[in-house]
């Protein structure tokens, strides 16, 4: 049987490294390189690792997310790594017909409606921490703030308040930014899994008003869920709780730091708040990388896919390239960064409610803050994320001690 390379170069697919373990620029300029991708082709094959095709505009992004019959999650190893390694992160590692039972299991824990009463506990947690920057009367955004508020509040909604808070932070983060092995990869599962299957086991004898509890009375089709299943899922929200958010706030403070027209625009009009994430979402797109696996031969953009093809979901470059100029107020704005398909981000409200809190809050306690003109931004990125590793600003004068 011919390789994916043979095949790309019959089919006149380009061939082009994209080399998420190796390419050092990811950490100068992670867009940079996200962009060149979507430069390349709506469809290219990458020699890097163990060879992938690459999505790289939004519609083939869509049309495979969209196809989840065709392209599957299993076997859940990342995509683009030199190394074969697994993942164990349900309901992501399943697909359907087990993925469509055990979602509708959690969509109610995640829904609008139970996740709207959460609002003044965060709203309060932004403002500690806003009391703690005026005190110390400087600030580096990634460390005391948008790296904070998400894993303060979810670490407490999974029942973890009273546990080790740096080193749950640092798991979450292994969890996303390591190129691990797969020895590496089950080791920082393991950790994760014992800490949020004792929240749950308490949560078992002493049932509170939490996330960790709604996972004790969780059913599946009726029946209660196999408990490596159930620590599983919870050990994704741990993950996606903490870091995701974090990220993505992080770059958004970022850009309006830096653009005062934007900055002033959010102050003026603060109802524009939900509209601004969307599309600082859709240009700052976090969560990048994704794959999945052919499930059967078939056919991608006049690729011929034979069953176990790779292929890597390039969202970050696939949403930038259909306008790379940030409009805050765009509409309708067409993003994939909580992904398109059956997959679609179960925390989308929850983490939609910590970002526009935080923003609300950061502009009333510090309105005139700025990222100092000679920062030059560093960037960790991983297997599933990049991020601003630090974001001094300066605070207005008037605001601090
Ligand atoms: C701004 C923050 C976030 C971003 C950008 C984000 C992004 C994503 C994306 C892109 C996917 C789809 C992955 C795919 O199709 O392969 C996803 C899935 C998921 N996310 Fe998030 N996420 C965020 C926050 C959260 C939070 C706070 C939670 C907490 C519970 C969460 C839980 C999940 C779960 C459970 C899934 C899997 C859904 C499924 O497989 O059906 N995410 N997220």
């Amino acid at each position: 049987m011919s390789s994916m390379a043979e095949r790309a170069e019959r089919a006149g697919i380009p061939v082009h490294t994209f080399d998420l373990e190796n390419d050092q620029r990811f950490g100068v300029d992670p867009f940079a390189v996200w962009d060149e991708a979507a430069s390349v082709a709506p469809l290219f094959y990458s020699p890097a690792g163990r060879g992938f095709l690459v999505a790289a505009d939004y519609d083939t992004v869509k049309t495979v997310l969209q196809n989840p019959r065709m392209w599957s999650n299993l076997p859940s190893t990342i995509t683009y790594t030199k190394e074969d390694v697994e993942m164990d992160v349900p309901p992501i590692t399943m697909d359907p017909p087990q993925h469509t039972a055990y979602r509708k299991a959690l969509i109610p824990l995640f829904s609008p409606r139970a996740v709207a009463p959460l609002e003044p506990r965060i709203r309060e947690i932004a403002h500690q921490l806003c009391d703690e920057i005026e005190e110390a009367g400087e600030c580096d955004v990634m460390r005391d703030f948008a790296g904070r508020l998400p894993a303060q509040f979810f670490l407490e909604w999974l029942g973890l308040a009273e546990g080790d808070v740096r080193r749950m932070y640092q798991l979450a983060q292994a969890a996303t930014f390591d190129f691990p092995t797969q020895e590496q990869r089950t080791a920082i599962e393991a950790e994760i899994n014992g800490i949020v299957g004792a929240s749950i086991t308490a949560r078992r004898a002493e049932p509170a008003d939490d996330l960790a509890t709604a996972f004790t009375h969780l059913r599946v089709d009726g029946e209660p869920v196999e408990e490596g299943l159930l620590v599983g899922m919870a050990t994704l929200a741990f993950i996606a709780g903490q870091e995701t958010t974090s990220t993505q706030f992080g770059w958004m403070l970022w850009h309006l730091g830096r653009v005062e027209e934007d900055r002033r625009l959010l102050q003026e009009r603060p109802e524009v708040i939900p509209d601004a994430i969307e599309e600082l979402m859709r240009v700052y797109n976090t969560g990048g990388p994704a794959g999945r696996v052919a499930a059967a031969d078939g056919e991608l953009n006049g690729y011929p896919v034979r069953a176990g093809d790779r292929l890597f979901l390039a969202r970050c470059g696939a949403d930038r390239q259909t306008d790379r100029q940030v409009q805050l107020l765009r509409t309708p704005n067409r993003h994939s960064a909580f992904g398109l398909g059956i997959h679609r981000c179960l925390g989308s409200h929850v983490a939609r409610i910590e970002m526009r809190i935080g923003l609300e809050v950061w502009q009333e306690r510090f309105p005139d803050y700025r990222v100092p003109a000679d920062f030059v931004p560093q960037f960790r990125w991983g297997s599933f994320m990049q991020q601003l590793v630090s974001l001094p600003v300066e605070l207005s004068p008037a605001t601090v001690a």
